[in-house]
């Protein structure tokens, strides 16, 4: 097995190896500008790092890594439309900069690239692999339309807010690491283990992604207060309007739609409820809590301890993070 540095400079060579056509140029150069725009290859790299717990043949999963790449950069594109979002990796995101016609087309092109990478791979389990991502690839789209639902809807659980985050972000964790899995020769129940360690650590990091939303810095690359302004049912927001009093919930459900407020104003007065919720800490904690379970799965593979470590190395390199 290798080391986490050296899985990232592989897949960061194999990506960089498949060449996108130069014209039309509105079609291809926006693909381009989002591979190759600093994210920090999540899927990836966990993807490789499943298959090295298994597997010393990297080779035959790099075009799997890169196709979860693909897919994931796809699914920013379209969902920073979606979301309003102009800033992405501290860059102007891809609809920002070319406009809306532009993303949804060269996203769509990101989607059917994802799978003529997938079609590379030659494996006997392709078809496994293939049903796992058909059916990761969907969820991602039913998460994203319960995340869009969320804004319309006023109460919103937060089971509710679980499944939905479970779908639009969890699963391409899961599917990943589960193929990565698959390709490395991992038994059904290793695969099972593996793919509840991916959701749990979805769902940690898509808890940090709403935390950061609200409260990180510019470190984060993306608009600060964009999931309040949208009016985003995030975990801040569920848990605000169950631990709320009525008029903290009136400020929670109408300050988005307030046009008499910058959206400075606007930020300032949500997140005094909030504060005054001591939200911040009961989002770390679940934050906590799903870590934990992800960690606690790993303790159940028998592959050897110093395999699982550098996974385990890995998850833990996100706790905390500020990008
Ligand atoms: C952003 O994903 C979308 C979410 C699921 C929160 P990442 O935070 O992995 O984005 P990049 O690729 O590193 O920019
Ligand atoms: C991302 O959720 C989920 C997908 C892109 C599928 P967010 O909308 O919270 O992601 P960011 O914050 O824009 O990266
Ligand atoms: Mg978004
Ligand atoms: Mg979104
Ligand atoms: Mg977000």
């Amino acid at each position: 097995m290798l080391t986490q540095e050296k899985y990232l400079d592989l897949f960061e060579n194999y990506l960089a190896q498949t060449e996108l056509p130069a014209e039309p140029e509105l079609l291809y150069t926006p693909i381009a500008y989002s591979l190759s725009g600093g994210g920090k290859r999540l899927r990836p790299v966990l993807l490789l790092l499943t298959h090295g717990l298994f597997s010393e043949s990297v080779h035959e999963a790099l075009p799997a890594a890169a196709a979860v790449e693909v897919f994931h950069n796809f699914t920013l594109l379209h969902d920073d439309i979606m979301d309003n979002a102009s800033l992405r990796r501290g860059k102007p995101s891809v609809h920002a900069k070319w406009g809306q016609n532009v993303a949804i087309l060269s996203g769509d092109a990101m989607m059917i690239y994802a799978y003529k990478l997938l079609s590379r791979i030659q494996h006997p389990r392709l078809q496994e692999v293939l049903t796992v991502f058909n059916q990761t690839a969907l969820e991602v789209c039913e998460g994203q339309q319960y995340d869009m639902d969320f804004e319309q809807k006023q109460k919103v659980s937060v089971v509710e807010y679980m499944r939905m985050i479970e779908l639009k972000t969890s699963v391409l964790l899961a599917g990943s690491v589960v193929i990565g899995a698959l390709l490395g020769g991992a038994s059904e129940e290793e695969c099972r283990a593996l793919r509840r360690f991916g959701v749990e650590l979805g769902l940690a990091f898509q808890l940090q992604d709403d935390l950061l939303d609200s409260y990180g810095d510019q470190e984060l690359g993306k608009a600060i207060g964009g999931d309040i302004l949208e009016g985003k049912k995030t975990y801040l927001m569920v848990t605000a309007m169950s631990h709320g009093d009525e008029s903290q919930r009136e400020i929670l459900r109408k300050t988005h739609l307030d046009a008499t407020l910058s959206d400075q104003e606007k930020i300032a007065r949500v997140k005094a409820v909030y504060d005054a919720l001591d939200v911040k800490r009961l989002t770390e904690q679940q934050i906590g809590l799903r870590f934990e379970r992800a960690l606690a799965q790993l303790d159940t593979l028998s592959v050897p301890a110093e395999r699982v470590q550098v996974l385990r190395d890995y998850a833990m390199s996100l706790m905390g993070r500020k990008k």
